[in-house]
């Protein structure tokens, strides 16, 4: 004997929906019949849902920064009494300012930012101290693929640094101090000469003259002539050198007031600025907090594991920067939360590399 569905339980369930905008996305994964290639299986991760299509976001908005010159807008009200000419507005791109934190430049990410850096794809890098020695490291010893569960008292009888996967024998770091306690001589002697002194991003650059190795990321700045700011430089084996340093042959300054002002008016005079920070902490700060001299960045991309839930910046989204006064109101951002390593080299092949 049959019985009438309850109507109200038919109504909770088959609810109509209001219609759909006729602009409105469906979901839709790649389609591996059709043998995408990898920039069409890139294209694809836009209507994959959750990440994937973050990671969409993300590549969309590099390229715009990448596209982006100032002939493309009109003649602001600031410009108007002196303006540029077009062959310079033509030419005036959109300065990249990107931050990673320490452990990419121990990852393979070191080859994809060397290879940003060497074609000047970026106008500023800001990274915290392991990021700038362990690209210098990498150039007189490697870094080894391991496992996050080796033993730390085991490594540390055998001589080896554990960086999540990766091992780096301690031998790199005493290779590092003997290349680098003669540089510092020579730096602390000229200080003395001449009365100037350094400041982190001058003293990375020196290092990275001093290398002369095309395998480093800093030997690329150094040519190209792209500054690399390191807040906290001490932070790290640099600080341990520097430490040392200061028995054998005290006197060394190394002045941030410098570099504050450079990475500040770098942003300030740029026409156009967008950010690209893998990782949180110091390197994602310090670009935002440069962004607020300028009212905003005016493109940002984060790639991060970080969460908001402790408050921290690290795991801050975009909207929190907006509320400061680092990212514009309205400007492009997005946060794709996911390890840099996973992300990374997919959103430059999709973008810088298509060049
Ligand atoms: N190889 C090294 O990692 C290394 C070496 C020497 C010194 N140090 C020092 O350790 C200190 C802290 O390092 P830090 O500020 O560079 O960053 P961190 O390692 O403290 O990371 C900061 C935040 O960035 C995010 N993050 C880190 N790795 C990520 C990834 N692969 N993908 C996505 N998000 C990621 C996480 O939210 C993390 O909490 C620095 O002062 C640095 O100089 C690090």
């Amino acid at each position: 004997m049959s019985a009438a569905v309850p109507a109200e339980a038919s109504a909770a369930v088959l609810q109509p929906s209001e219609p759909v905008s006729d602009s409105a996305i469906s979901v839709q994964g790649p389609d591996f019949e059709k043998k995408p290639s990898l920039q069409e299986l890139l294209k694809s991760y836009e209507r994959i849902g959750f990440q994937a299509s973050s990671l969409g976001t993300a590549i969309d908005i590099v390229n715009r920064m990448r596209k982006w010159r100032l002939s493309d807008e009109p003649i602001s009200a600031d410009e108007s009494e002196d303006p540029l000419s077009s062959e310079i507005r033509a030419q005036t791109r959109c300065d990249i300012f990107l931050g990673y934190t320490s452990n990419l430049i121990s990852s393979g990410l070191r080859e994809i930012i060397l290879y940003l850096v060497k074609h000047k794809h970026v106008a500023a890098v800001v990274t915290t101290a392991g990021g700038i020695e362990e690209d210098f490291i990498k150039c007189l010893g490697k870094t080894y693929l391991a496992d996050f569960h080796m033993d730390g008292a085991d490594l540390r009888r055998r001589g080896m640094n554990r960086i999540g996967n990766l091992v780096v024998p301690n031998d790199n770091y005493c290779k590092f101090e003997d290349w680098l306690l003669p540089i510092l001589d020579t730096m602390l002697a000229e200080q003395q000469a001449t009365g100037e002194v350094w400041s982190p991003s001058s003293f990375i650059r020196r290092l990275g003259k001093e290398i002369n190795n095309e395998e480093s990321v800093y030997y690329w700045a150094y040519k190209n002539d792209i500054p690399v700011f390191c807040p906290a430089l001490t932070d790290g084996s640099l600080g341990d050198m520097i430490y040392f340093h200061s028995f054998r042959n005290p006197g060394l300054i190394v002045d941030i007031v410098r570099d504050i002002r450079a990475l500040n008016e770098l942003s300030r005079k740029s026409k156009k600025a967008g950010m690209i920070i893998l990782g949180g902490g110091v390197c994602k700060h310090q670009i935002a907090n440069a962004m607020l001299i300028r009212n905003g960045a005016d493109y940002s991309v984060y790639i991060n594991t970080g969460q908001e839930f402790d408050g921290s910046d690290s795991g801050a989204r975009p909207d929190e920067a907006v509320s400061w006064g680092k990212i514009r109101a309205g400007a492009e951002s997005v946060k794709v939360f996911a390890d840099a390593t996973l992300v990374f080299p997919l959103l430059v092949a999709a973008t810088f590399a298509q060049d």
